[in-house]
């Protein structure tokens, strides 16, 4: 791991064991933009901002910079009553992609936030397998069945088991290619 991703992984405990995972604004553009900047700020000098440039991934392209900002205020207000549609706000904030890196690792976040809140549940990432995943947040722009089917197989109710908490930052920094070595730090 290069050492800018090691301090994020660090930021990323922080967030939870500081307790100031409470002082996000859940379900808001805002509240992701805290998570953003508090995952990266000294890391990347966009930490917490909204882009400005057109991105794509895999031939996908993400929603056009020049309307991000209508696109984000249309999100926040879609509701998250139910499973479905916390899944189906998630799926249309990874569309609008509103950083320029670090948007998965902070919209998983994001996510559990909203699923605590309004189900007393997070996802257990640890056992979201990665290729899995990747597959189905690639799918889910066209369909977001396979999305909500996988990651309603792994709610759990244990919302504040620190472990579980862990296991499932480390697990979100795994998806994005970055692996915590195992070397005597
Ligand atoms: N082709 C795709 N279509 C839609 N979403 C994708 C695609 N490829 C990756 N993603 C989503 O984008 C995330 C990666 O975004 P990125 O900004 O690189 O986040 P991070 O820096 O945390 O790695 C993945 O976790 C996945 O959810
Ligand atoms: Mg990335």
């Amino acid at each position: 791991m290069k050492n800018v991703d090691k301090l994020s992984l660090e930021n990323a405990y922080q967030l939870f064991d500081t307790g100031d995972i409470n002082k996000i604004e859940i379900g808001t553009t805002k509240g992701l933009q805290q998570i953003h900047k508090y995952l990266f700020n000294n890391l990347y000098d966009f930490a917490g901002e909204i882009r400005i440039h057109n991105i794509s991934k895999g031939g996908f392209r993400f929603a056009t910079a020049l309307y991000l900002n209508e696109i984000l205020a249309k999100i926040e207000l879609m509701p998250e009553n139910t499973f479905e549609e916390i899944i189906s706000k998630y799926v249309e904030m990874n569309i609008a992609h509103p950083f320029m890196e670090g948007n998965g690792r902070t919209m998983r976040i994001w996510l559990d936030l909203i699923l605590k809140k309004q189900l007393q549940k997070v996802i257990n990432w640890q056992f979201v397998d990665k290729t899995l995943y990747l597959q189905s947040m690639e799918r889910s722009p066209i369909n977001d069945l396979e999305l909500r089917t996988l990651l309603f197989s792994n709610l759990t109710e244990d919302v504040n088991n620190r472990e579980i908490i862990f296991k499932g930052i480390e697990q979100s920094y795994y998806y994005e290619g970055y692996e915590k070595e195992n070397d005597n730090e």
